[in-house]
């Protein structure tokens, strides 16, 4: 058992008192834990889990969450685990405690939290017999779908993309903290082509180490 010379204590003490900032490996002091994944990325309604392992014994350690949260004295690891995610307000993240013979270390695990639009629908607005030279406007819907800020929206003309837009440009109805259904228009003037022509619009979903594409054709 190691002993803490006054000193210690007292400038953890004031440690404590100016910490109301967050910082990962709070006062773990050179006993930072590992956690593994360090960043988890998780389809709506998928399980997930994580793991946290350090070296030292600790007399408590604790996963709180709003989903999953465990506790478990005298061990070295403690694993996180959720048969389905379904609570958005995880994608804050979640954290692990720990205590070190009265010293509590603190350490925060990422979350994001993904959903795969329901589906991508394109309409015409100002729709019938296309006139050459008209401006038409297109708008692509992609109903439920998060985060948004990672959304894209694709437009193609036959194989070619045209342009793309991202969250400035949509319409945006719902929450931005979980699913939203997402409105972009394009504005397109007929020309002569464009009689056999058809347009798309493309939804994508860009997360570290995932793309997904949904997509939708007139
Ligand atoms: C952890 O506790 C066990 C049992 O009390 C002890 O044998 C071991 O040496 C301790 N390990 C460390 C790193 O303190
Ligand atoms: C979010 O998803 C739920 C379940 O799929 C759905 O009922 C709801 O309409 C979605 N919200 C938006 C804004 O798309
Ligand atoms: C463009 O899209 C927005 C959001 O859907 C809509 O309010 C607006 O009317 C559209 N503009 C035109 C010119 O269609
Ligand atoms: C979402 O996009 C932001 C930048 O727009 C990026 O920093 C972040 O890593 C992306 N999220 C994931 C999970 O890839
Ligand atoms: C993405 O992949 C890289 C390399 O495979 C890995 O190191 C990283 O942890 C992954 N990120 C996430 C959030 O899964």
């Amino acid at each position: 058992m190691e002993s803490f010379p006054l000193l210690q204590q007292l400038l953890w003490i004031s440690l404590l008192c100016s910490a109301d900032f967050y910082v990962s490996g709070q006062n773990c002091r050179g006993r930072e834990p590992v956690i593994d994944p360090p960043a988890l990325v998780v389809k709506y309604g998928s399980p997930a889990t994580a793991t946290c392992r350090t070296e030292y014994n600790t007399t408590r350690m604790s996963w709180e969450a709003t989903m999953g949260a465990s506790s478990k004295e005298n061990t070295q690891q403690l694993v996180w685990s959720v048969d389905s995610v379904t609570d958005w307000s995880l994608k804050d993240g979640i954290l692990w405690l720990a205590i070190y013979e009265y010293e509590p270390c603190t350490t925060h695990l990422p979350i994001t939290i993904y959903k795969i639009p329901e589906n991508v629908d394109l309409v015409i607005h100002n729709a019938g017999p296309l006139v050459e030279e008209h401006t038409y406007w297109l708008e692509c819907e992609v109903k439920s779908v998060a985060p948004v800020n990672n959304l894209t929206v694709i437009w193609f003309r036959g194989d070619s993309k045209l342009e793309q837009s991202d969250f400035t440009q949509f319409n945006i109805e719902g929450d931005g903290d979980q699913n939203v259904t997402v409105r972009a228009n394009l504005s397109i003037i007929a020309s002569r082509e464009d009689n056999r022509a058809s347009y798309s619009c493309a939804a994508q979903l860009d997360l570290e180490n995932t793309t997904d594409t949904t997509s939708n054709i007139v």
